[in-house]
């Protein structure tokens, strides 16, 4: 049986190889702790369940979805509410706004949206590996910009080749950044609107930690700069404020031709999200903005902890001010693989090697904060008396 060639180019996700060996340790008895991913496990808001269970009773919700592949308005005016109460960003919710089955969706059909075969697509080294994925599954190449701590994880655009710039057509971003918990500023995120429409570069600011912010860091969205919107779309999802991972809930605001593009692609391929789950988001986005602090309370609590253990064993670091994700420098002499192997065989900790996020993420780890309290404890202690 044939598959397709595109699929050769894209590595096994990071998540199923680390759950491979999760599992296999696992049966022989060992008590793995995963702090390999981030998915939080803190409940859902009970007023979002409670609405969903509600509109899930109701038959009407049981039809293919209200307005299908833009997501139904309600939804988007909620959306474009969210958008001016937390960034300040004014968005017409006829036009500006999509529903997504989550951001991850958004960045795929993006791709299928704008680019051609053989166009490169601009994405950061290290960065999420999904963007990699779709960028081959739309045929197109990406092209890697790397993103140092000395350049304060932002890329820089005067290094990329004119060769690559003609045949560029589109470009990932995200801050709150994965896997380095970096945030963006305003002046950087003008910057990147100059040269996307110097370039004629469509961009895609992928924006799911919006609200995931530490140390008084400002919440911001890339539609906030003026000119954003007449160069890109930013995606956002519900999974990381209202712990909703598992519903497959998000947005994509912005840009109308853009939104357009990938509205016909989701038009012809996934027909929408489920009303009650749409239902339930409209719940999410109306009244659980007070779920955000308490929620931020949790993860505070959990990266006081690793700081401090990793400066008890002689690694203390400055962390980054956004993501639930800690991304760590590996002890001198050591690179990524060699820790996270220490760290498995040592203390059955599993960590993500800062490699499985592109080459320039050698010399880090990244630890994700999104386990029970009690389970980072113990990390923490087997992690203390073994280095
Ligand atoms: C940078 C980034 N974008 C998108 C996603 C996917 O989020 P969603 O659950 O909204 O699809 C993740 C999930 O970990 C992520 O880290």
């Amino acid at each position: 049986m044939q598959v397709a060639d595109r699929l050769q180019k894209i590595p096994p996700y990071l998540f199923v190889t680390l759950r491979n060996k999760i599992a296999k340790a696992r049966a022989e008895g060992v008590d793995v702790i995963n702090l390999g991913v981030g998915d939080p496990v803190d409940p859902t808001p009970q007023s979002v369940i409670d609405e969903l269970c509600r509109q899930a009773q109701d038959p009407i919700n049981h039809q293919y979805p209200i307005d299908e592949e833009k997501g139904m308005l309600a939804f988007r005016q909620e959306v474009a509410k969210w958008y001016a109460r937390r960034y300040g960003v004014e968005l017409q919710p006829e036009g500006e706004v999509l529903g997504l089955i989550g951001s991850k969706e958004g960045c795929h059909h993006f791709i299928l949206g704008v680019v051609n075969p053989g166009d490169v697509v601009l994405m950061t080294d290290p960065g999420y590996p999904a963007y990699r994925a779709s960028i081959y599954m739309g045929t197109a190449e990406p092209y890697h910009m790397p993103m140092l701590a000395q350049k304060n994880y932002f890329p820089d655009f005067d290094q990329i080749p004119p060769a690559i710039l003609k045949r560029a057509k589109a470009m990932f971003l995200n801050y709150p950044n994965n896997p380095t918990g970096a945030c963006a500023t305003r002046a950087f995120f003008s910057r990147a609107v100059e040269f996307a429409r110097a370039h004629d570069i469509a961009v895609c600011h992928d924006n799911p930690y919006s609200e995931i912010l530490f140390d008084g860091q400002e919440a911001l969205s890339f539609l906030s700069v003026p000119g954003a919107k007449d160069v890109g779309i930013e995606l956002n999802s519900l999974s990381k404020p209202y712990n909703m991972t598992g519903w497959r809930l998000g947005m994509a605001v912005g840009n109308k031709q853009i939104l357009a593009a990938l509205c016909k692609v989701k038009e012809n391929t996934d027909s929408g999200i489920f009303n009650a789950i749409q239902y339930a988001g409209i719940q999410a986005l109306k009244l659980e903005d007070r779920n955000i602090p308490k929620m931020m309370e949790i993860y505070v609590r959990r990266r006081n902890l690793v700081l401090e253990t990793f400066s008890k064993i002689g690694l203390p670091f400055t962390p980054q001010k956004g993501t639930f994700y800690l991304w760590i420098p590996v002890p001198r002499g050591k690179n990524s693989i060699d820790f996270t192997t220490a760290l498995f065989e040592k203390a059955a900790v599993v960590v993500a090697a800062g490699t499985a996020y592109g080459q320039h993420g050698e010399g880090y780890i990244r630890i994700s904060l999104t386990v029970p309290d009690r389970r980072l404890e113990e990390a923490m202690e087997r992690i203390r008396k073994v280095f």
